[in-house]
């Protein structure tokens, strides 16, 4: 294996990509990525990746689809040029929610994505916050899931005051709301959310005590906003101060969410970079960068060292 590496980017999250590899000293690797005159998606190495290390920074965030096909055609075009390991670095891995079947007549889109991210000669990923760790099962590849959980309770620390409580949205949160806590020296109050619909959440409990609390609500996403507007609803009602401030790894923020967050208890709202902003001009949003953790991650990739410490 030889150790010379680049890093190609696909259109999803440029800025991230030419932070990565600022980071790493290199200039991104050349490529072209565009679309054919009837939408389909067409891309180009212009540089040779034979016996390479080569990283493809892509998130598959929307529009999902076109960005998942951009990041199997560049590993496509990546394999057939001789590269010598190919590792799709996808900060925020879209599809992660379709991970289970419900019961019904439905895909597991989540495990289709692996068999097609598999079958075009991706050897590993490297993602942020996984939504749902069992997803790494669907892959007989590793899949390492980094958190950026450490990198926002850097930004958290001085918002944050020690008597404010760390609430998980629903249950599925809870190990990352504990981790929150830990750094954050506070306590954990879980909130238990009935899904209604794609974009309908109703909080059924509140498990802990708020009462007068100031609130940091955390998640993986943050995608219509419609969990975190009835977590608020809920906390207020429970008794706690308006006092609240949001933090995910993946501000999906899709069109409507942030009305529904512009509610006047929220302070500040603290998002990463893993999908390119949508917004820049909302002085409650602060965008932290995951850049220095993916990087660190990539550098140890290289000199083939662990990287368990940076989880
Ligand atoms: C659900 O399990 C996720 O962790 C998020 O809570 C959810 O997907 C956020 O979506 P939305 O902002 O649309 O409620």
């Amino acid at each position: 294996m030889t150790h010379d590496f680049v890093i190609f980017a696909g259109t999803a999250t440029p800025d991230l990509a030419s932070k990565i590899a600022h980071e790493l000293g290199v200039e991104l690797g050349a490529c072209i990525c565009e679309r054919f005159p009837d939408s389909e998606v067409s891309v180009r190495l212009l540089e040779g990746v034979r016996r390479k290390e080569v990283f493809i920074v892509q998130s598959t965030s929307p529009p999902v689809d076109e960005h998942l096909i951009e990041l199997l055609a560049l590993a496509d075009a990546c394999r057939r040029a001789a590269a010598a390991r190919i590792t799709a670095v996808i900060p925020y891995f879209g599809y992660a929610r379709a991970d289970k079947r419900n019961g019904r007549r439905e895909p597991i889109t989540a495990s289709m994505v692996a068999d097609l991210l598999q079958a075009v000669g991706i050897n590993q990923v490297l993602t942020l916050d996984l939504h749902a760790p069992q997803i790494e099962g669907f892959f007989r590849i590793p899949v390492d899931s980094l958190t950026a959980v450490p990198t926002l309770t850097e930004a958290l620390h001085k918002r944050v005051p020690p008597w404010a409580v760390v609430v998980s949205p629903d249950a599925g949160r809870v190990q990352m709301a504990t981790q929150y806590a830990q750094r954050l020296d506070t306590s954990v109050v879980v909130l238990h959310k009935r899904r209604e619909s794609g974009t309908e959440t109703t909080v059924t409990r509140v498990v802990g005590d708020v009462r007068d609390r100031p609130c940091l609500i955390i998640d993986d996403m943050i995608s219509t906003g419609g969990t975190i507007a009835k977590a608020i609803e809920a906390l207020l009602a429970a008794g706690a101060r308006p006092e609240i401030t949001l933090a995910a790894t993946h501000g999906l923020l899709v069109k409507g969410a942030l009305d529904k967050l512009s509610h006047e208890a929220v302070q500040e709202i603290f998002i990463t970079d893993t999908i390119a902003a949508s917004t820049t001009d909302w002085p409650k949003l602060h965008v932290i960068s995951v850049a220095p953790l993916i990087a660190a991650a990539i550098r140890r990739f290289i000199a083939d060292q662990s990287i368990s410490d940076l989880f």
